[in-house]
C-alpha cells in the first residue's frame, strides 16, 4: 500500500528557509487546496483514470523523457503531483518517488493510483505545501513539476526547491506561459467547461518572473513549446470532437505530428516562442552552499 505521510512524520531538520508562510501566503495555500478538493469526489473516480496510459511518454517533453531514463534508483519528487498518474509513472520507470499536493483529495487518488499501478512499494505521497516542504535537506536527485510553478509563490517554491536538490541535482517544470494575450483570454474564457476552470490564484508564467529563478540555480534555462501543437488541446476541450467521434488515438498522432513542426516552426522563428502555450524550465544546482543570490 502507498505511504501516505503524516504531518512531520519525516522531518530531521527545519523546513522553510524563508520561514513560517504569512497570512497572505496561508489564505492562498487554503484556497488552492479548496479549489482542488471542490473539483473531484476521490471515490467517484473510476479505476481506469488512474491507470498509467500506454503511450505516455509520447505526451511528455523531451527534457522530463531524458529525466526518466535516468531515474532508477534515483529519489525523485513528483512536485504538486495532482492525481499523481504521473508520480506512478517515474515510480514505474524505477524511482524512488516522493510526491506531494496541497489537495487531501487528490492525495488520496495519489495512493489509490500507486496501488492500481502496482508501484506502492516505492511511492510515499504527502499533502504538503510547495511553500514549506517537509522534505530533509539535499534529498532529491531530481525534482519534476506539471503545471504546478503557477500556482505557487514562486520565491518561496524556489528556496525551498533549492534545499531539499542534491549538489548537482535538477528540477524541472512543464508551465503555461502567460506572455500570448489572446491565449491567456481563451484560459480565462468563463464558457470553458468546469474541469478547465481556473482556481483564483493561479496565473500562467511570464518571463519576468521564470528570471526570478536566477537567484537560486545556476543554470536556469527555458524552452518554449507547443504552438501549432496547442491546437490539440482546442480540439480536446471542444465537445463537438467527441460527439464527431474523434478518438485519442488520432489526436495523439496529431499531437506528435504537430510537436515536429513546431520545433522546426520555432527554430526558424524564434521570435514566436512568447507566443507558445507552455514553457519547459530546467533548473540545475551546482554548489553546495550559497543559496539566495
Ligand atoms: C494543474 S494541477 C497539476 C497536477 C499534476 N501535476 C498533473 O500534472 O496532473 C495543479 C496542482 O497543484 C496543486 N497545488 C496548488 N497549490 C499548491 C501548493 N501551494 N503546494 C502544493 N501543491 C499545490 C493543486 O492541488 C493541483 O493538484
Amino acid at each position: 500500500m502507498a505511504r501516505t505521510v503524516l504531518p512531520n512524520e519525516t522531518i530531521p531538520e527545519g523546513r522553510g528557509v524563508l520561514g513560517p508562510p504569512d497570512v497572505h501566503l496561508l489564505g492562498r495555500m487554503h484556497r488552492e487546496r479548496e479549489f482542488f478538493n471542490q473539483r473531484v469526489r476521490p471515490a467517484e473516480v473510476e479505476e481506469a483514470a488512474l491507470r498509467v496510459p500506454p503511450h505516455l511518454e509520447q505526451e511528455l517533453e523531451p527534457e522530463v523523457v531524458s529525466l526518466t531514463q535516468m531515474m532508477a534508483g534515483k529519489t525523485v519528487c513528483d512536485y504538486g503531483c495532482g492525481w499523481g498518474i504521473l508520480s506512478s509513472y517515474y515510480a514505474q520507470c524505477g524511482a524512488q518517488v516522493y510526491c506531494f499536493d496541497i489537495s487531501e483529495a487528490n492525495i488520496a487518488l495519489t495512493c489509490r493510483a500507486a496501488r492500481i499501478n502496482g508501484v506502492a512499494g516505492r511511492l510515499w505521497a504527502q499533502v504538503m505545501a510547495g511553500e514549506w516542504l517537509a522534505y530533509p535537506q539535499e534529498f532529491f536527485d531530481f525534482v519534476i513539476g506539471n503545471a504546478v510553478l503557477h500556482h505557487v509563490d514562486i520565491v518561496r517554491a524556489a528556496a525551498e526547491l533549492r534545499r531539499v536538490l542534491k549538489p548537482g541535482g535538477r528540477a524541472i517544470f512543464v508551465e503555461p506561459l502567460g506572455e500570448n494575450t489572446l491565449l491567456e483570454w481563451t484560459r480565462r474564457c468563463p464558457l470553458r467547461s468546469a474541469a478547465h476552470q481556473h482556481s483564483p490564484d493561479e496565473h500562467s508564467l511570464r518571463y519576468a518572473e521564470i528570471r526570478q529563478l536566477e537567484r537560486f540555480f545556476e543554470r536556469v534555462e527555458v524552452r518554449e513549446t507547443r504552438l501549432l501543437r496547442m491546437l490539440v488541446r482546442a480540439l480536446e476541450e471542444f465537445p463537438f470532437a467527441r460527439a464527431a467521434g474523434v478518438s485519442r488515438n488520432w489526436l495523439r498522432r496529431v499531437s506528435v505530428r504537430l510537436g515536429r513542426a513546431d520545433e522546426w516552426l520555432l527554430r526558424r522563428c524564434p521570435w514566436l516562442k512568447p507566443l507558445c502555450q507552455y514553457v519547459v524550465v530546467t533548473l540545475e544546482k551546482r554548489e553546495t552552499r550559497g543559496a539566495v543570490r
